[in-house]
């Protein structure tokens, strides 16, 4: 089948409703790394027909010269989503999403109190917004989003339980380059001298996730060796190095549930972030460390990005 690109909401649900059977969505801004990909492929594996869409959601951004600058290859896009079993692009226009601006908009309180949410007052009112009127509008059955969104994915998940919108929504673990790096399109920003420091922040967070798989249960013993690996390489600037419970993104005292060790710093003036997941599997903690990718990923050379 060749990829549809589609503008609205109403032909992107006929397009889907051509091709009998479950619908699987996957929301990007576009310019396609191989965290989307997997995500892509992800879906395909158990959806019938897979919609990707790619908006740059003006509602999210807090810096309007981010927005400006956010990069877009569609022709790209679109190859690349093909190749991975996408059937549909929705690739609505702003007038599309947001025919005026809206007086509605969804805000996830609590849970956005907090790290990033405290970090980007409004992002997650956008993101919230934007994701409600995706899955409100095309009706998935399935929305895959990345782990390494974690606070993203836990806002998306509590927008859906509280306006019991019927759709599954899955996290998918993060992929890394081949030295641990978790994917993002802010990578391409970090000046080359900056690229090895990065591999500091997965590296603080996988020593916690050995002392973790060791039995460490106390917060404050997790946070301090993964805030001091990361310390070990001078220059970053650590935002904050947390325990927080999966759903409510809480801080946690010790490690009694579902949680995320999430840390966000500054490396050569780029701010990354990346966390692990940690699942209760029957009566076991289980790290989930994501996905290495075994060739250096497919990444634009020199896109900034958000
Ligand atoms: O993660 C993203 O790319 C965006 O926040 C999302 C979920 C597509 C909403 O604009």
């Amino acid at each position: 089948m060749v990829v549809r690109i589609v503008e609205t909401f109403a032909e992107t649900r006929r397009a889907a409703r051509d091709g009998a059977g479950t619908i699987g969505l996957v929301p990007t801004m576009g310019y396609l790394h191989e965290g989307h990909l997997s995500l892509i492929s992800a879906t395909a594996d158990i959806a019938d027909l897979v919609v990707v869409s790619l908006f740059v959601n003006p509602l999210q951004f807090d810096d309007g010269a981010d927005l400006a600058a956010y990069p877009a290859d569609l022709g790209r896009d679109a190859e690349l989503a093909k190749a991975h079993g996408a059937d549909v692009l929705f690739a609505p226009s702003v007038a599309e999403m947001y025919p005026e601006p809206p007086v509605t908009t969804v805000t996830v309180r609590d849970l956005t109190d907090r790290l990033e949410g405290a970090h980007r007052p409004g992002h997650f009112d956008g993101v919230a917004t934007v994701v409600t009127k995706l899955l409100c509008g095309l009706r998935p059955d399935v929305a895959s989003f990345g782990r390494k969104d974690a606070q993203q994915l836990a806002v998306v998940r509590r927008l859906v339980a509280d306006l019991s919108i019927p759709v599954d929504i899955r996290g998918l673990p993060t992929v890394r380059e081949a030295d641990g790096l978790a994917l993002s399109s802010r990578n391409v920003r970090l000046p080359a001298d900056a690229r090895a420091d990065a591999v500091a922040l997965s590296r603080g967070l996988f020593a916690a996730a050995d002392a973790i798989e060791a039995g460490e249960r106390a917060a404050a013993a997790i946070e301090r060796i993964a805030e001091d690996e990361i310390s070990r390489t001078p220059g970053i600037g650590i935002d904050y190095v947390a325990l927080v419970s999966q759903d409510r993104f809480a801080p946690v005292d010790r490690l009694d549930r579902p949680a995320v060790l999430a840390t966000a710093a500054t490396v050569g003036g780029v701010r990354l972030i990346d966390n692990v997941h940690i699942d209760v599997v029957g009566d076991r903690f289980v790290v989930d460390r994501g996905r290495r990718l075994e060739r250096r990923s497919v990444l634009y050379e020199e896109e900034p990005c958000c």
